[in-house]
């Protein structure tokens, strides 16, 4: 079986080796040898082992009968979209791990793959290595699922294990989270959440079937995350993490999505994620709670995941794989600003008084450690409608984290 991979970075270098690596484990369960016959990159790569296999021309691939399945690790919307297209509609079944593609055109991949009875697939494109896209299409199916809570980016979460534990400061740590290959090429996307909203608006299109899209997300990064903030999450014994959010009730009325830093307390499962770990969280009113965790970036693991659907495509050619998520149309989401939480607030000053005033009943918190002149206090639950129209009334607020 000869494939091709498009691509040849840090995915799809994995995508290559892995395949040989593994080649007896592979071969025993698909029905023939799965081969790279062309690596698809714009670069040469002189002195590499694969050397031979790079092609500059994607026709070159296309016009090749013997392609039956194609790995797009590119990245991008474009040209990523045109090569999946065009692959599709010569019924080659292709696999990704662009997020950033399947958020913004999965349905309609999907529905071409359908009209030429082949396959697009994307378990890569969430939470790296973990398996999660297949399991809610498959094992999941049965369940009205309500929750889905994502530590879905592993360059922020490393960032802020970093911070945390070794007070390693943030550039020194996104720089080792680059050198690992775990962040994007844009750091932006990483930090300021892009990535992690654009797999929570895939997670939560395979929860509803329609399309949830990541431009309807609220969507913070973490920027403004400091160590003192993590000095009193762990004084109340919770952690700072940036988490996709989702969250719809059972009759279906309302259903929020959101994508920002969140205090996680310690009895909650995905508070113990470190480093370039990434975990999803899923509650199902049958299954009750589950959790899939795993590396959420780097090269292996996110080329295990590829092959994966690599290996599901060679054994169902000629077939289209089911998908929850089959419409493109659009998931209306509730108004952001009726969603209840309770924040933690830090602002300047030690007028408790005037806190209450504003905020109404609050409780303090304090941390060894903590800047001085300051108060730092957890709300009750309100909107945040209700949170904001405080904030604004407040003078002096330093930051605020809402609490899982
Ligand atoms: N930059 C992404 C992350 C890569 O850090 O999670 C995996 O999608």
């Amino acid at each position: 079986m000869q494939i091709a991979v498009l691509g040849f970075g840090t995915v799809g270098s994995g995508v290559v080796e892995l395949i040989d690596r593994n080649r007896k484990t592979i071969t025993g369960t698909v029905p023939e040898e799965i081969h790279v016959k062309y690596i698809l990159d714009i670069r040469e790569f002189p002195g590499n082992p694969y050397e031979d296999r790079i092609v500059h021309d994607y026709d070159i691939i296309l016009n090749d009968p013997e392609i039956r399945i194609i790995c797009e690790t590119m990245g991008g919307k474009e040209p990523a979209r045109t090569f999946t297209e065009k692959a599709l509609q010569r019924g080659i079944s292709v696999c990704t791990s662009n997020k950033e593609l399947v958020a913004a055109f999965g349905p309609q991949l999907m529905a071409t793959a359908k009209e030429n009875h082949c396959s697009y697939l994307f378990e890569a494109a969430v939470g790296g290595g973990i398996p999660i896209i297949r399991p809610m299409n498959t094992s999941l199916t049965p369940e009205y699922i309500t929750d889905i809570a994502g530590i879905l980016n592993g360059t922020t979460n490393y960032i802020m294990t970093r911070m945390e534990r070794e007070n390693v400061s943030f550039e020194d740590a996104l720089k080792q989270a680059q050198e690992n290959g775990y962040a994007e090429r844009d750091p932006s996307a990483d930090v300021d959440g892009h990535d992690a909203c654009r797999k929570i608006a895939i997670l939560s299109s395979l929860m509803c079937g329609k399309t949830v899209r990541y431009e309807d997300i609220p969507c913070e990064g973490i920027r403004r995350i400091t160590t003192a903030d993590m000095a009193y999450a762990r004084k109340m014994g919770m952690a700072v993490k940036l988490l996709g959010r989702s969250r719809r009730s059972e009759d279906g009325s309302s259903f929020y999505v959101r994508t920002a830093p969140f205090l996680v307390p310690a009895d909650h499962p995905l508070h113990s994620v470190e480093d370039v770990f990434n975990a999803v969280f899923v509650h199902g009113t049958m299954v009750d709670n589950l959790m899939f965790y795993g590396r959420g970036a780097g090269k292996f693991p996110t080329a295990s995941a590829v092959v994966s659907d690599v290996m599901e495509e060679a054994r169902t050619l000629g077939t289209t794989i089911p998908c929850t998520w089959s419409s493109a149309e659009t998931m209306q989401l509730s108004d952001p600003s009726q969603e209840c939480f309770r924040h933690f607030v830090r602002v300047s000053g030690k007028d408790e008084d005037a806190v209450r005033n504003v905020f109404g009943d609050v409780t303090f918190v304090t941390a060894e450690g903590a800047p001085e002149n300051e108060t730092a206090f957890i709300t009750a639950e309100m909107t945040e409608k209700c949170f904001e129209d405080a904030a604004a009334r407040c003078a002096g607020v330093i930051g605020t984290v809402r609490l899982l």
